[in-house]
């Protein structure tokens, strides 16, 4: 299948993600647009794209079949609104929007306007995390004892100097960051928890570190993240009948079932970023059922993570 893509943006998720999604058959980067032009033609040579001087130019050349938003968080919102006002389909980077406020507001005018939206929320194209719902749907672990969902990263060592990272006004702090995922992993296992309890250490206004206690019907899950220190990746879940583990969960090629006398590892070599863009491009071609990575479910993990903030006092200027 022939798909043409435009870029808005051209960071560095945007160029890790065009090398694989370049290597699906019929897959090109037809358009750009990047906020300073000379990074937009760097980025354009590579892939015998055209640059626009505009994101409205870029997402309205004929030839787009969708558009990928990877600029900073706090220009999704009016990215994936363009997009929608000129019936493209578009494809967002995570966290799709700041708050389930702006969330809603896409939501509705991609219904009203008949137009695809989507966050890129890649751990849920993976099967490796699609495997580890089955195995708690079929109830392999039994009664889930306790939810372990944590994801560390040093960001804020490395880029104190970038200001995304750090700032209320661009979206910034470890849980729209990072904590994104495992908010998401353990919505996927479990849906809406019953009860939020959250805490959390800031710095100029942002969370560096957010520590959640979901609480659901027998059990907890502790969700957290941290942007300024090394701690790890993980999803641990516990039942009554066994164990399932899957090092980092957000990513991962692997995830291992055990229960008394039996492990079971599930693994999956497919390129994720690849994948990723092969299945939206199926979705908005309508090749296969639009099935993965619902938008109910990215308002349901943004209301989460709003629930999150106000606990925490974490207030971005779109609340
Ligand atoms: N899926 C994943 O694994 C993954 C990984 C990393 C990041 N992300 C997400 O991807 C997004 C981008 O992150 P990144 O790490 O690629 O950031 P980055 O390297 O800092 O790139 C940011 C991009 O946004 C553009 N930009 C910044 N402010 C803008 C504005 N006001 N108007 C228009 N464009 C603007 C920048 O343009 P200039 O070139 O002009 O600065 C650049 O193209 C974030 O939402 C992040 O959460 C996802």
């Amino acid at each position: 299948m022939s798909f043409n893509w435009c870029f808005i943006g051209t960071g560095q998720i945007a160029k890790k993600v065009a090398k694989e999604l370049v290597t699906n058959p019929g897959h090109t980067i037809v358009s750009v647009f990047n906020r300073t032009k000379a990074k937009a033609e760097a980025f354009a040579k590579r892939y015998n794209s055209t640059v626009y001087e505009s994101a409205l130019e870029a997402i309205n050349d004929p030839r787009v079949d969708g558009v990928y938003i990877a600029t900073t968080n706090e220009t999704h919102f009016s990215f994936c609104k363009l997009c929608l006002e000129n019936h493209k389909p578009v494809l967002c980077e995570k966290p799709i929007t700041g708050n389930s406020k702006e969330l809603e507001e896409l939501i509705k005018l991609s219904k009203e306007t008949n137009t695809y939206l989507k966050e890129a929320m890649w751990t849920w194209f993976n099967p490796v995390a699609n495997k580890v719902k089955e195995w708690i749907k079929e109830e392999r672990i039994g009664k889930i004892l306790s939810v372990d969902c944590i994801f560390n990263m040093p960001i804020f060592g490395y880029n104190k100097a970038k200001g995304r990272y750090i700032s209320p006004s661009r979206y910034g702090g470890a849980l729209l960051d990072l904590g994104v995922y495992p908010v998401r992993y353990v919505y996927e296992l479990f849906g809406k928890p019953k009860s939020i309890k959250s805490k959390g250490k800031l710095y100029n206004g942002i969370d560096l570190f957010n520590d959640s206690i979901f609480e659901y019907d027998g059990f907890n899950a502790h969700v957290s993240s941290q942007i300024n220190a090394l701690v790890g990746e993980h999803c641990i879940i516990k039942g009554e009948k066994g164990i399932i583990k899957v090092p980092l969960f957000h990513m991962t090629s692997k995830a291992v079932l055990k229960t008394k006398g039996h492990k079971e590892i599930f693994k999956d070599k497919e390129k994720k970023f690849a994948r990723q863009f092969r299945v939206n491009a199926e979705f908005i071609k309508g090749e296969q059922p639009n099935t993965l990575v619902s938008l109910d479910s990215s308002l349901d993990v943004m209301k989460i993570m709003d629930e999150i903030r106000k606990q925490i006092g974490v207030i971005f200027p779109c609340d």
